[in-house]
Parts: structure tokens; C-alpha cells; sequence
């Protein structure tokens, strides 16, 4: 699949569920969350036909999210369903870890339960070490359990595992030489990601806002020169360094300050409740469950996801004219 301005999609990240255990600030409000009714949402049956027609028409990668994905009932049974989809040849969570390290019932690790389902990357929310920062960030005291998440993905040898830091001008500014040295220690790439206006929440305003190059600048400071890895990619939009002098890689994602962010897009969207969106920074979203709960055919839903890509935006309109349609929590970040 390829849309009118030469970004080839191979990457489909899938969201399962709105729900969530947390309530990060930037992500969703505050104040009492309605859910989407479970008829609304997408049965694993249907998610799993979807990716196998977007697998037929070139997608490898699929990365499964949320809300958390990882609380939502038999998550576990719908990703030992994935690896039999033919052309699926990465296959990644995006998850908060507090859930990780709970047993399952046969009495490992969901980290390592997901590991033997074929799960090769786990990306963990991780914006603080800062045990009651943590808790104001996201609304939960968990850190304790994100830790032994942590070491949990560690333990169950998933081969790629990245934390991911969203940056917050005034809340973690005191955090980004202590998670570089968290992640070195434990040989884990971090990735500092800039604040994106993405759900109606207070946070999102201007005076919040850090930008990449300045947290870069303050690791350099601290650390020397960063060195830049053009070459290094994990299949997103990160632009890599190497602390100088260490085999550890930083990774910086700036939607809203670099401009060239657009251009290396491979990706497209499904919500949990049947959207496909073909980007996150826009608020265009076509609703593929209506014409699949319609009894349309494998060629017909096909059909679909191309005329989805064609109207897949040169680039988002974050810094323009955004207006908030969907909060962060039901798009899947
Ligand atoms: C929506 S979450 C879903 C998966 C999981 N619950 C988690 O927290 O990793 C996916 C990613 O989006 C990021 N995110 C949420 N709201 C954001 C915002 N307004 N700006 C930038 N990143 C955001 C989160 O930090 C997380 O890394
Ligand atoms: S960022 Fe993840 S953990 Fe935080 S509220 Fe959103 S979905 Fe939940």
C-alpha cells in the first residue's frame, strides 16, 4: 500500500481497548471516564481479519495498544492467534508494564506468556523514577509494579524492549539523567517523546511543552556530545544518538519540532471500536466496523484500507489547525 505522497505502509498499529488501569494527565481527563459500550468495540474475531487483510496488502508489522491492552479480558488468547496470520513478521505491544509481571494462570509472567506468543517488542511507558511524580503524572501509584514489569520483559528475554518518556516541561525535566542512566544500566533504548495535543486535557498547553532539542541539549551537558545514528531504526519515527563513549542509544521523538517527522511515515491506524485512522495527528478516521458488521467481503474491506491510504495526509496538522476530536487513550498513541 502506498498513498499519493510515497509513504509505503507496513505497519498497523491496532488498539484493542479504550479502557485503562491509569489516568495520565496528557492523555485522557481527569474526571469520571465513560467507557465504550463492549458492542461497540471490536471483537477479537473481527480485529484478527482486519490484520490479516491488512497483511494481504503488505503490512509486517503490527503493534497491538490501547488504552492498556494488556486489561483487557483473554488478551493473552488473542495474541497466540497473531503469528498464524501469514506475512506477520514483527508483532509488538505497547503497554504502561504495570501488568507485565502479573502471573498467569499457568504461572509465568504475562511478559513471558506474551514472549512465547511470539511477541518480539515491548514498548513501556516510563516518564518518571520519581515514585509520587509517577503517581501525579498518571494518576496511580504504580511505579512499584512498572519496575518489576520491567524487569519481567527483561526476564522473559523479549529481544527488543524500549521505555518510552513522554517529556513534560516542569514535571520531569529532573528525570532525563536518571532514566539515561536507568536504561543503561539494564541495556534498554529510551525514547524522549514531545507532548502532542492529542486529547482535551489541561497539560497540553504550551507552558508544558519541552522540546526534544532541548532535552538534548541538557544531556549533552551532562553527558558530551550525543552522537547522531541516522542508519539506527526500530521501524518508527525516532531519531537515534549514541552517548558517546557507551553502546547506549537514545532515541528522540519529536512530532511537533521536527519537521521532517512526516516523511519516513509507514503507519496506519485501527481504534478499538472500528476505525481505521490514517493519521494520528489528523482527525480523519473512516469506520471500517460498520461496513465489515455490514457482511462485507474480503475484497470489499480491502478496497476499504485503500481508499483509507489515499487520503493518508502528506503530513499532521498539529501545529496548524488540530482540533481534538478523540482523546489519546482511544486512538492507541
Ligand atoms: C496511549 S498509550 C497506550 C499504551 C499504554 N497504555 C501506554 O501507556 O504505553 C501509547 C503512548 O502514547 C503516549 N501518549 C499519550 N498521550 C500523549 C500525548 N498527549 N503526547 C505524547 N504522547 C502521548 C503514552 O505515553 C504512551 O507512550
Ligand atoms: S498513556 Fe497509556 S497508561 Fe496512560 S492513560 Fe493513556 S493509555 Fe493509560
Amino acid at each position: 500500500m502506498e498513498d499519493r505522497y510515497g509513504h509505503r505502509i507496513s505497519y498497523l498499529r491496532v488498539s484493542i481497548t479504550d479502557r485503562c488501569n491509569e489516568r495520565c494527565t496528557y492523555c485522557m481527563p481527569r474526571e469520571l471516564q465513560e467507557w465504550l459500550p463492549r458492542e461497540d468495540v471490536l471483537t477479537y474475531e473481527e480485529t484478527l481479519r482486519l490484520i490479516r487483510i491488512a497483511t494481504e496488502l503488505g503490512v509486517s508489522k503490527v503493534r497491538i495498544t490501547g488504552g492498556e491492552p494488556l486489561t483487557r479480558r483473554d488478551v493473552l488468547g488473542f495474541f497466540e492467534r497473531l503469528p498464524a496470520i501469514e506475512g506477520i513478521n514483527d508483532i509488538g505491544i505497547s503497554t504502561n508494564g504495570t501488568l507485565l509481571a502479573r502471573p498467569t494462570s499457568n504461572g509465568q509472567t504475562m511478559a513471558a506468556a506474551l514472549r512465547n506468543a511470539g511477541v518480539n517488542s515491548v514498548n513501556i511507558s516510563l516518564d518518571t523514577l520519581d515514585r509520587e511524580a509517577y503517581a501525579e503524572t498518571t494518576g496511580r501509584d504504580y511505579l512499584p509494579q512498572v519496575l518489576e514489569g520491567i524487569d519481567a520483559a527483561m526476564g522473559a528475554r523479549i529481544p527488543l524492549i524500549k521505555l518510552n518518556c513522554v517529556l513534560m516541561r516542569g514535571r520531569n525535566e529532573d528525570q532525563l539523567i536518571p532514566l539515561v542512566e536507568f536504561a543503561a544500566e539494564r541495556g534498554l533504548i529510551l525514547r524522549f517523546i514531545e507532548l502532542m495535543p492529542v486529547s482535551h486535557s489541561d497539560v497540553l498547553d504550551e507552558s508544558n511543552f519541552l522540546p526534544i532539542a532541548e532535552a538534548r541539549r541538557r544531556l549533552e551537558q551532562h553527558f558530551g556530545a550525543l552522537i547522531p545514528e541516522p542508519t539506527f531504526r526500530t521501524n518508527g519515527p525516532s531519531s537515534y544518538y549514541r552517548v558517546a563513549g557507551r553502546d547506549q542509544r537514545i532515541g528522540f521523538i519529536g512530532a511537533m519540532t521536527n519537521l521532517h517527522f512526516c516523511e519516513s511515515c509507514n503507519k496506519l491506524r485501527l481504534t478499538c471500536d472500528g476505525k481505521l485512522r490514517p493519521c494520528l495527528g489528523s482527525y480523519l478516521e473512516f469506520d471500517i466496523m460498520k461496513v465489515l458488521r455490514a457482511g462485507a467481503t474480503d475484497a470489499e474491506l480491502k478496497r476499504f484500507f485503500l481508499d483509507v491510504v489515499e487520503r493518508k495526509p502528506e503530513r499532521h496538522d498539529f501545529r496548524e489547525s488540530y482540533q481534538p476530536g478523540r482523546m489519546m487513550v482511544a486512538i492507541g498513541g
